[in-house]
């Protein structure tokens, strides 16, 4: 990247924009957040919504507050820890609006790393960051503290293989801007290339916040890469150190629960390893979005991820322009094991995926948006970057 940032917050402040500004003005567009909040909660992390309901709940990094504000009308106690200043204003205007304010207990503005306080919560919150500090390992487990015994912790990252499309698609981005002498990531030449090459395809999707929002909090963001993405193995491992159990997830894709007795009891680590195995079966999931059942795959090996993973740290360094395009090499491994299996969707996508490579190696700039936008199947992918877990403290 042609610019240097200290950490997530000052690429924040000093570029100036609101990740995720949630359009909730209008009753219309209110109604819409809390039922995709209410789905999140109740549908897929398995927490019946009136389980907030007076429960202390400490969420950091909530930004400007839309999805506090759901909690705050479930009528929870919220303790808001947010270091950016310049989002705070649009907060409070919201709380007000929204006759919310007595819901807050405390607004913090601080990091978590400066956060301390003696009080224990039911409910603790922290979306789409941790990973992307540089101590994200640490202050997960400084948050877990502040939990009590039995409470729930929700908390979401960007998974390394879940987030093989988004990367794939800042490449994409890269090579023209490279090829076209685009003056920087973050000029007005970039976002119109990245609306050219994705914007028809975002606005099919049911995405909370506008393109302009994604395409600097994701395409161009130093903070999504490599070195940034989290892996299920990694966050299980911190699981545990924190003395928490994995409770549910979305998306969901585990059914290692399924099928088995309640009388036969398995420890936190067992259900934790099995869950680890389960995850080698489901990768191709991962990686493209595309739901796998268990009859219609074969699991993974490690091989096959242990490629992926290399080139994904190759397409980071090419977009930090540490490499040329030419070392970027679709994996052999991972192309036998998709176009090797029964499920004819996965087949496609690889065959795509590779296509897309092999264009970007041309320098003609026609020939590189054609071969992306000739990918149709995967233009509808987006693979499964975001992934919510919720867990349980012992
Ligand atoms: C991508 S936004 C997510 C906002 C909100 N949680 C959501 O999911 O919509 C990341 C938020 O984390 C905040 N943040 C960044 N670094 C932080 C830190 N060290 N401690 C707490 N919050 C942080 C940012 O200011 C921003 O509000």
């Amino acid at each position: 990247m042609d610019f240097n940032y200290s950490s997530l917050l000052n690429y924040y402040q000093e570029q100036n924009f609101n990740p995720v500004p949630i359009n909730v003005e209008e009753k219309s567009l209110w109604d819409d957040h809390i039922s995709k909040r209410q789905n999140l909660y109740q549908r897929h992390l398995m927490i019946p919504v009136p389980f907030f309901n007076n429960r202390s709940i400490i969420e950091f990094g909530c930004n400007s507050g839309e999805n506090a504000l759901y909690l705050a009308s479930l009528e929870a106690k919220l303790t808001l820890v947010e270091p950016n200043d310049q989002v705070l204003s649009r907060l409070k205007s919201g709380f007000k609006k929204f006759g919310f304010e007595r819901r807050i207990k405390a607004l913090v503005n601080k990091d978590i790393a400066g956060f301390e306080s003696d009080t224990f919560y039911d409910v603790i919150i922290a979306e789409c960051f941790l990973n992307q500090l540089s101590n994200g390992e640490e202050m997960f487990l400084k948050i877990c503290k502040f939990l009590k015994p039995g409470g729930l912790g929700i908390i979401s990252f960007d998974d390394r293989y879940g987030s093989f499309l988004e990367v794939v698609r800042q490449l994409v981005l890269k090579r023209i801007c490279q090829l076209k002498d685009v003056n920087g990531p973050y000029s007005e030449d970039s976002l119109n290339l990245a609306k050219s090459l994705y914007g028809a395809d975002f606005k099919k999707i049911n995405a909370s916040r506008p393109f302009k929002a994604w395409w600097k909090d994701v395409l161009v963001s130093p903070f999504v890469s490599w070195t940034y993405l989290w892996t299920y193995q990694q966050f299980i491992s911190l699981l545990n150190k924190a003395g928490c159990e994995f409770y549910s997830s979305s998306p969901k894709w585990s059914s290692f629960d399924h099928f088995s007795w309640y009388k036969n009891v398995p420890s936190t680590k067992n259900r934790h390893q099995q869950l680890l195995e389960d995850w080698y079966k489901f990768f191709p999931f991962f990686l493209s979005g595309i739901p796998c059942f268990r009859e219609e795959v074969k699991s993974a090996t490690s091989d096959i991820v242990e490629g992926v993973s290399k080139l994904m740290k190759m397409i980071s360094e090419y977009i930090d322009n540490k490499v040329s395009i030419n070392t970027l090499l679709y994996p052999r491994e991972l192309d036998n094991y998709l176009a090797n299996n029964k499920k004819t969707e996965l087949i496609r996508f690889n065959t795509e995926i590779k296509t897309i490579f092999n264009g970007l190696k041309s320098d003609n700039i026609d020939e590189i948006i054609s071969s992306y936008h000739n990918a149709e199947y995967v233009r509808t992918l987006w693979g499964t970057p975001c992934h919510y877990i919720c867990f349980m403290k012992a």
